[in-house]
């Protein structure tokens, strides 16, 4: 790309598809407080997205323009697609349980949406960069993996496994509607730098939690768990709750995002597990615990068979993108945890706490 190309792309807005999300409007703040200003393409199906589009205008004005359209309209991607100086690909179908009681409908946000996208930045004289986020459902059950448990959580046999996590050297084996129509879309933004040259690369994502998450069973479930406690509402544990995942603090991820945009010469066409990785993991057990001290009262929780597509364990290995760019989680999980917990009471919890008299004065 000349230098020319890539200075007027520089001056153009960053686009983000599924702008109003949690994730979305975390890179967003970062972008808008950098200066630079961005278009959020979203039509608000997750409900709850809205009060993120109102923050992100509240706290930076003009520099954020919305545009309510739907990724199934292809149409409507190349109008804003020609505006943009890079695109970060985000709305999606997100939930499992939803791929499997719809998967035309998870088929034709995730592969098609995708795919929509694609070909617009295909059809820019200058094509944006790309970031899209995928799964560690791509990997599948990972059910070969010999695990031993212990009293609060499963761990790999295998030393290695257990120091470093799943890396992208896996197989991909992708399980659920969900699992299919991310692993196609990211197949697809992986190509599309291999055939077309354009400038894609594709974060293969375990569990993402923080502020500006509105989490449910289906997904989410870091503030979900954290939602439902402060409702006092019991909460379901699918399995044993021994499973383990390494959770990732929002802003860390953001980081990681702007990192990968601003290096993407040497990064298109290659795929990053990203995560908080073996230093930063939780089963659902010990995230009960921890809940308990930072609420002074341990959850309830009722137990529920395993659900199709559930890992018994996930750890992302994220050495090939802190080798790329040297980039590496911060936030301790009980860092985290603790600060998404203060920002759902700053701005939801607390009026139903005291009306539920959990609160003393
Ligand atoms: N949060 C995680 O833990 C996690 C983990 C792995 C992958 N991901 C992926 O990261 C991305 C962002 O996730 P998130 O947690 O911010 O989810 P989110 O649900 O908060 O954000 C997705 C946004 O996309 C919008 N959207 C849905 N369908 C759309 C459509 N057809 N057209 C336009 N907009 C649409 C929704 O309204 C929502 O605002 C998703 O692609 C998700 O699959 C997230």
């Amino acid at each position: 790309m000349s230098v020319r190309s890539r200075r007027r792309l520089d001056e153009r807005p960053v686009l983000i598809t599924g702008g109003a999300g949690f994730v979305a409007t975390n890179v967003a703040h970062r972008i808008l407080s950098a200066g630079r200003p961005v278009i959020l393409f979203d039509n608000l199906s997750r409900a709850g997205v809205e009060q993120n589009l109102q923050w992100l205008q509240d706290t930076h004005g003009r520099n954020v323009k919305v545009q309510l359209g739907d990724v199934r309209d292809g149409d409507a991607l190349h109008e804003v697609v020609r505006e943009a100086g890079q695109v970060y690909h985000f709305a999606a179908q997100v939930a499992v349980t939803t791929s499997l009681v719809d998967p035309f409908l998870d088929f034709e946000v995730n592969a098609r949406g995708t795919l929509n996208l694609l070909e617009a930045v295909r059809a820019c004289d200058d094509p944006p960069s790309v970031l899209f986020t995928s799964t560690n459902k791509v990997y599948g059950d990972l059910e070969d993996i010999g695990l031993e448990k212990s009293a609060t959580r499963y761990e790999p046999a295998d030393p290695a496994l257990r120091r470093d996590g799943v890396s992208e050297g896996r197989c991909l084996e992708f399980h659920s509607p969900y699992g299919c129509s991310k692993g196609v879309a990211e197949q697809y933004v992986l190509d599309y730098s291999r055939t077309f040259g354009l400038r894609t690369v594709v974060f293969r994502m375990s569990c993402i939690y923080g502020p500006h998450q509105f989490g449910t069973e289906d997904q989410g479930w870091v503030a979900h768990f954290l939602i439902a406690a402060i409702k006092g509402q019991p909460l379901t544990l699918y399995g044993d709750g021994l499973q383990v995942r390494d959770i990732l603090f929002v802003e860390d991820l953001a980081e990681a995002m702007l990192l990968a945009q601003a290096q993407i010469d040497g990064l298109a066409g290659e795929a990053f597990n990203i995560g908080g990785g073996p230093a930063n993991t939780t089963s659902l057990v010990e995230l009960l615990d921890l809940m308990g001290e930072l609420m002074g009262e341990r959850p309830l929780a009722h137990v529920e068979p395993w659900r199709p597509a559930d890992q018994r364990y996930y750890v992302s290995d994220t050495r090939k993108f802190q080798r790329a760019t040297g980039w590496r989680p911060r936030t301790s999980v009980r860092e985290g945890v603790s600060r998404l917990h203060a920002w759902l009471l700053e701005t939801q919890g607390a009026q139903r706490m005291v009306a539920a008299g959990r609160v003393a004065s």
